[in-house]
């Protein structure tokens, strides 16, 4: 069980400035130490890291809960979690 249910890194997103196009990797097992990003903490784990190319520059909300429904972007999943 314990590989299979990501960490919660934060109960909220994380909100980074991103370049237009720049790649990004995104933590998908919460274990990362530079959220959101990975960090490669996740090796041994089922979990692997979300590419994110950024199409323009700004700022994007990424999720730090882990159990956004739109990874690798918040979409409020946070607020159900217990
Ligand atoms: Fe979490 Fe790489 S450290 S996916």
């Amino acid at each position: 069980m314990s590989g299979t249910i990501p960490v919660v890194a934060q109960k909220g997103s994380y909100k980074v400035e991103v370049e237009a196009g720049k790649a990004y990797w995104w933590c998908a097992c919460g274990k990362s130490g530079k959220q959101p990003f990975c960090d490669g903490s996740h090796k041994g784990s089922a979990f692997s890291p979300l590419k994110f190319e950024a199409e323009t520059s700004g700022i994007v909300s990424f999720c730090g809960c882990k159990a956004t429904g739109n990874q690798p972007r918040c979409d409020g999943s946070h607020k159900n979690l217990p």
